[in-house]
This record gives C-alpha cells, structure tokens and sequence, in this order.
C-alpha cells in the first residue's frame, strides 16, 4: 500500500462559523478539489472538548454539525467527487487516538498554545479531552494517511504535533511496519500543512490584534458566514480602523493591524494580492475602501448564505450526505486500522 496524495482537513461544528472559517480554510479546500482526492470532515468529537455550555448541547450540536455541512456544500464543495462525513461515524479516530495517546509525550502537549488559551486560568477544570484534542486531530488526518492539511495559522503548531507523531510512530514500530511490507519503513506519512492566500489569520474587526474567532463574545467582531447584508454592511462599517489614509505599498501596512486587516480580507475574496488592492485604494480614505469591502463581501458571501439556509431546512438530505461520506471514509479508515493494529501487535481475526 503506497502512500498516494490525499487532502483532510476539519472544522468543528461550534456554531459562528466566520470569514476566519472561510477565507482561511474553506476556500483553499474547494480549491484544492481540482488536483487531489479529499476529505472534508465535521469534527464532533472535537466539539464536545470544552464544556456543554459552550458547545450548547445534544440538539445545538447536530444543528451545528448540519450548518458546518451546508456551508462546505454551499462554498462548492462536492460530496459525491470527494468525502464529506461527521467525524464520530468513524470509529477509527477514536481508536487511532488512544494507540497515538501511548506514542504522544506528555511533554509535546504541554506546549500546546490552543490549550493554554482555551483552558484559560482554571486549567484544573478543563476537560482531559481538551488536553488531548491535538492527538485526536493527529489521527483524523493519519487515519486516511493524508499527506496534505489545509488550514488556518493558528493550527500550524497542531500539525507540527501530528508529524511528531507520524514519525515517532515510525521509528517506535519500524522493524514490524517492515515486516508488513513497507520496506522503507515509513507507515504514516509526514502531513504537510498547506496554509496559504492572503488571509492564513483574519483579525477581530473589533481589535487587528486579536484573531476573528467563534466564541468572541461581540458579534462586531466576526462575519458569520449566515449574517444578512444589513450585518455585513453594519459590521464592516463599525470595524476599527485608524486615523491615516490606506497605504499605496503593502510594507505601509506594517504596525497597522486593523488596515493590514481589511486589506487581506478584501485581496483574499476577490483573489487578488494586497499589493494589488493598494495599487487601487491606496491613499484613499477608509469610508470609500470599505463601501468597496461591503459590496464585495455581500456579493461573495450572499450567495453561500442563501444556500445554506436552503440546505440547513433539508436535514433529510444534509444527513445523506454525511452518511454516504461516513461509509466511504471507513472503507480508508478500515484499512488502516487493520494493518496499524497488525504493526502494533494486537492478535485479531484474519
Ligand atoms: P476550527 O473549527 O476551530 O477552525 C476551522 C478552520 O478555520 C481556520 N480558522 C481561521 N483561519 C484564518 N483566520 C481565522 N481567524 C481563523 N479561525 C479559524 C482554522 O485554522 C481551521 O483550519 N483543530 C481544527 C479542526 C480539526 C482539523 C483536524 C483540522 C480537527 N481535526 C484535522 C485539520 C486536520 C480547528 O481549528 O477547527
């Protein structure tokens, strides 16, 4: 079995799902359906790390798991070409995850940043699951031996964890994984993140410092992919900005988060660089700039909403999809997992 090509990413269904989501993930996933095989799983399992008053219970997480689902279905992409499917379907990640727990040191997770900010200072109350989320996202993507994770910047460290993985993995277990055929020794791929386009980390609108994120308790602060044009034109106008007029060159962006901002967000929906946004709004004044911004996200972003509210009312068809996609991912999922626990020595029936 030779390691082929093959996308994974996640998003979990946490509800808000943003521009953040979308510019920084979503988009580059359609992309990338042109030149490799993907899958693109809701990840439920991950959603139910923090406690249930964030994740808002059975009922909000199946609403969520179905908003997650049409937004991939309405950004364009297709369910039939490539896998789309609900994490918790597969079985294998959970089983994958404890066989990498015992390969994963506890000195690794230690220096997980997300944890430290989403334990916040009550550490001792934050759920084990929490801990141990990046090992869980290092078996959704060596499950199916993916080579290649589009995500977001705030995820790099996560991926830096899971090659980790992969590669003690390897060496722990190289002369069985030899024995079962891999002559070079390598079982699990070394995953290669793909961060990429001119919006890897959206800011706050409310604080260029801060990143754009589903649980900022101000609205202002994000774009939900569901807002109406009313909001977006709303949100966009309020968002923070200084008193100078915009840059002509992108280095005048430096120590100007809130302008670097807008004019990342702006290059990434209309597939420009910021280099090019600049050579047209450069020296004008915020307010004509962001009569620009409101046109371009309502026209980009309009059309995703529409269609997700259309498929977020057929639950019969959303539920379809993620269980023909949960059918197809097991059939790579199996596979793996029979010969992962072959290379570690568990005796099952052959
Ligand atoms: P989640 O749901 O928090 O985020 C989903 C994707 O959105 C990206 N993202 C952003 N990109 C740019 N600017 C932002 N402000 C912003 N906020 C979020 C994230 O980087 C991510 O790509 N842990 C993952 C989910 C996951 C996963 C995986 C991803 C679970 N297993 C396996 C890849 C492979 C996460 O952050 O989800």
């Amino acid at each position: 079995m030779a390691i082929v090509e093959r996308v994974f990413s996640g998003v979990q269904p946490t509800g808000n799902l943003h521009l953040g989501n979308y510019l920084g993930a979503i988009v580059n996933f359609v992309k990338l359906q042109e030149t490799h095989n993907c899958i693109y799983c809701v990840v439920d399992l991950h959603a139910i790390t923090q406690g249930i008053d964030v994740w808002g219970g059975p009922a909000q997480l199946a609403r969520n798991t179905r908003e997650v689902t049409a937004a991939f279905i309405a950004s364009g992409i297709d369910p039939k070409k490539h896998i789309v499917f609900n994490q918790s379907q597969v079985t294998g990640h959970t089983e994958l995850t404890w066989i990498f727990n015992c390969v994963a040191r506890v000195g690794w997770l230690n220096r997980m940043t997300q944890f430290k900010e989403k334990a916040g200072k009550d550490r001792e109350n934050a759920s084990v699951g929490l801990y141990d989320y990046p090992v869980l996202m290092a078996a959704d993507i060596l499950l199916y031996r993916a080579t290649h994770v589009p995500v977001g910047e705030d995820q790099k460290q996560h991926l830096e964890l899971s090659r980790d993985i992969a590669q003690k993995f390897n060496n722990d277990f190289g002369d069985s994984i030899r024995r079962h055929g891999f002559n070079e020794g390598l079982f699990f791929p070394q995953p290669e993140p793909l961060i990429t386009g001119p919006a890897t980390r959206v800011m706050s609108l409310r604080d260029g410092t801060k990143k754009m994120s589903k649980s900022d308790p101000s609205d202002y602060s994000r774009i939900n992919l569901t807002d109406d044009a009313d909001t977006i034109a709303q949100k966009i106008r309020k968002a923070k900005t200084d008193p100078e007029p915009l840059p002509s060159e992108e280095k005048g962006l430096e120590a100007r988060p809130e302008a670097d901002n807008l004019v990342g967000i702006f290059a990434a929906l209309s597939a420009r660089s910021k280099a090019d946004v600049l050579g047209e709004f450069g020296g004008g004044q915020f307010s004509s700039f962001k009569n620009s911004l409101v046109e371009l996200c309502v026209t980009k972003l309009s059309p995703v909403a529409s269609e997700m509210k259309r498929l977020v009312a057929d639950p019969g068809y959303v539920d379809g999809v993620l269980v023909d996609g949960a059918d197809r991912a097991r059939a790579i999922a199996d596979e793996t997992m029979e010969l992962t626990r072959d290379i570690v020595g568990f005796i099952r029936k052959h």
